[in-house]
């Protein structure tokens, strides 16, 4: 795992307060196809420093519980938001297995799935711990966008990217993922989940104050996916 969410969690946490790709493209852009969350039970897939557990708990969430690979990101969620909310860490590659069979409404993950190598197992699980009628609602990079990055040149073959990102304000290696779109709705369909909406993203007006650079390429290209399923009763 980077170090940007480890040894560098404190750092990430303010850096994606109000910077560019997550507070004014990502979260407007999930949020707006996440819907109502008032009496929810909902986890939280990827928390990271818990931008989305705020905006959970503001929302009138019941039951929250945040889940991150990283001790250090559970840690934060755990100071800010204390026993509001159920935080521990574990590796999403495995599955919920401490997830109750149908006892979500609603499952989220943010910017977390380009992390794991195989899709299946975990959407397989999240089928298995939404209630009939939830939803999983995610983001990951556009794979458009991805492949401007690939090695190989083959858009159909998944890919482990390496990268230095300057998120936190130093150079940071990160590696990720990069997978078809084909690759990525098939994960989704053979868990047994519906798809019910797909956005590209918009990013937000306060960006053409921040830099009009970053919003004219931001406004003309892809940069994140976002999709939300269904689990049909
Ligand atoms: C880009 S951050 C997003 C954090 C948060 N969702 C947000 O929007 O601010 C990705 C998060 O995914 C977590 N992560 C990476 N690989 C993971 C894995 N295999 N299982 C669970 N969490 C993982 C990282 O620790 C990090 O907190």
């Amino acid at each position: 795992m980077s170090s940007m969410y480890t040894t560098f969690a404190e750092q990430y946490d303010t850096a994606v307060q109000d910077n560019i790709y997550n507070a004014h493209l990502e979260r407007p852009s999930l949020q707006a196809i996440i819907g109502d969350v008032s009496e929810c039970d909902v986890i939280d897939l990827g928390c990271g420093s818990g931008v989305y557990a705020d905006y959970l708990i503001k929302g009138g969430a019941s039951k929250l519980t945040c889940i991150d690979y990283s001790p250090e990101m559970v840690e934060i969620v755990k100071r800010k938001f204390g026993e509001r909310i159920s935080a521990y860490a574990q590796d999403a590659s495995i599955g919920l297995i401490k997830e109750e069979s149908e006892s979500a409404d609603l499952i989220i993950s943010p910017l977390m799935i380009h992390y794991l190598e195989d899709l299946s197992v975990l959407f397989n699980d999240v089928a298995r711990v939404l209630k009939n009628g939830g939803s999983f609602a995610f983001s990951t990079h556009h794979p458009f966008a991805d492949f401007e990055c690939s090695l190989s040149g083959n858009y159909f073959e998944r890919e482990l990217i390496t990268e230095m990102w300057d998120t936190v304000g130093e150079p940071l290696e990160v590696r990720f993922y990069r997978r078809s779109l084909t690759e990525l709705i098939e994960a989704i369909t053979k868990s047994g989940l519906v798809v019910t909406q797909v956005s590209e993203g918009k990013v937000s007006e306060v960006v053409k104050d921040m830099s009009p650079e970053r919003y004219d390429y931001l406004s003309k290209n892809p940069n994140f996916i976002f999709i939300k399923c269904q689990k049909l009763a």
